[in-house]
């Protein structure tokens, strides 16, 4: 039989009609866009196309491993202690502002003798990157060879690094071609796009925190839900134990955004204390790591007696960091009054993003540097009363010239009522 002839435009024109695309379809315009054959113009086309049509599971699948198949994949399923294997497990989140919890969580969970290979990346646009946030930590590295990472992971069990350019090199260049182009939030390139990576990540085992709400991707929690599901099928299918978790991303996590300063609320919570709901989040996706990882045991129980903080110390020297070194600390502050007496009803997260992102915490453009200690401290959270001119914020920045834009991203930021609203769940819904 003659081997099958392709081309971009009958591809395209495929999806735009709403048919679903033969694998063979598939296999051929991802490794053809990754080398250059299928212009960017042509994958636009495509991309915005998937977008309004949607895709099949089985053309997800197929997607999910043709993107795979452009890299390499790590293999951790060698890693031993004590003679031992080694149980692996991972967390990715969709993204959110204030969404620090990777920093207690990897080391809380590597405390119980298991290995968290983290692959991470740096922050675009409102919501800030892990790899940022451990940057603001004197000495810390980010880069790691396989083979360090291989080595830490059975010394201290918890590794946070740079994902190299060899997984899925496919997603890297579609996604650079979506976030200018307005297709970032298709499900199908979503799902495909976090499952491509983990999948060649080598974790036996995946918790997916999807974000829903105000500061997240998905606004609206049936979005989210078809994420989580799509991404499960996709975890299993490829042998990946794969459990998520949707959560509420309305109002920021914790009480900072910002680099260095989510560094010291994380410190804060490895010290056994910290804000509520940052404990709360490190616990429930501590729990599911655990479970899928075989270990039966109450997460709190390493958080309360420092095994989380001595797992911490080891992961961060292991990086060249000194977990002793006093933070960045910002040349200037402002902080936002309250213009009223009252209880706080709603605080918005993109807009606390937003105002972290204006006063350098975060990057316009790909490459560029972020301020280490710039951010926003939030005084005032859901539930909480406050007295006209008292601080709800400070704002924190090496560059004053960013107080405005910043105070400006905050000025509808908070609502105001006489009551307390009813407190929203965190954990809205468990998917497996
Ligand atoms: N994070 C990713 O890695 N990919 C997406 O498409 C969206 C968020």
């Amino acid at each position: 039989m003659a081997a099958e002839v392709y081309d971009a435009v009958s591809i395209i024109r495929t999806k735009r009609d709403g048919e679903a695309l033969t694998d063979g379809q598939i296999d051929w315009v991802v490794r053809a866009f990754t080398d250059g054959t299928v212009a960017d113009y042509q994958m636009s086309a495509l991309a915005m196309a998937i977008l309004l049509r949607g895709m099949e599971r089985r053309e997800i699948a197929r997607w999910t491993a043709a993107m795979i198949g452009t890299g390499e994949r790590m293999d951790f399923s060698g890693l031993r202690r004590g003679g031992r294997p080694l149980p692996t497990t991972d967390k990715h989140s969709t993204g959110g502002v204030g969404d620090k919890i990777t920093l207690p969580l990897t080391p809380l969970v590597a405390s119980y003798g298991v290995a968290v290979p983290q692959l991470s990346g740096r922050g675009l646009g409102h919501t800030g990157g892990t790899l940022d946030k451990l940057e603001a930590i004197a000495g810390w590295r980010a880069d790691l060879t396989g083979a360090e990472m291989f080595a830490q992971l059975e010394a201290v069990g918890g590794a946070i690094c740079a994902a190299g350019s060899g997984l899925a090199p496919a997603d890297k260049k579609l996604y650079a071609l979506r976030d200018v182009t307005g297709t970032v939030e298709a499900v199908p390139l979503i799902a495909s796009s976090i499952m491509s990576k983990k999948i060649a990540e080598g974790t036996a085992s995946l918790v997916l925190d999807v974000k829903v709400g105000a500061g997240a991707f998905m606004k609206t929690e049936a979005q989210a839900r078809e994420l989580a599901e799509t991404m499960v099928a996709l975890g299993r299918d490829s042998g990946v134990d794969t459990v998520a978790l949707l959560t509420d991303m309305n109002c920021p996590l914790g009480r900072t955004a910002g680099n260095g300063l989510e560094v010291a609320e994380s410190i804060e919570v490895l010290s056994g204390g910290g804000p509520d709901d940052v404990v709360e989040l490190t616990l429930a996706l501590a729990r599911e790591m655990l479970a899928l990882a075989g270990v039966d045991a109450d997460p709190a129980e390493h958080l309360r007696g420092g095994h989380a903080m001595d797992a911490w110390r080891a992961m961060i020297s292991a990086q060249g960091g000194d977990p002793d070194a006093p933070l960045p600390v910002a040349r200037h502050t402002r902080d936002v009054p309250a213009p009223s007496a009252g209880v706080v009803t709603g605080l918005d997260a993109m807009a606390v993003g937003v105002a972290a992102w204006r006063l350098g915490a975060g990057r316009e453009r790909q490459g560029e540097p972020v301020q280490a200690a710039a951010g926003v401290t939030m005084h005032a959270k859901p539930g909480d009363a406050v007295a006209a001119g008292q601080p709800l914020f400070t704002l924190h920045t090496d560059t004053p010239e960013r107080f405005d834009g910043a105070a400006a991203a905050l000025e509808d930021a908070v609502t105001f009522g006489d009551a307390a609203p009813a407190r929203r769940p965190l954990v809205i819904d468990r998917i497996a």
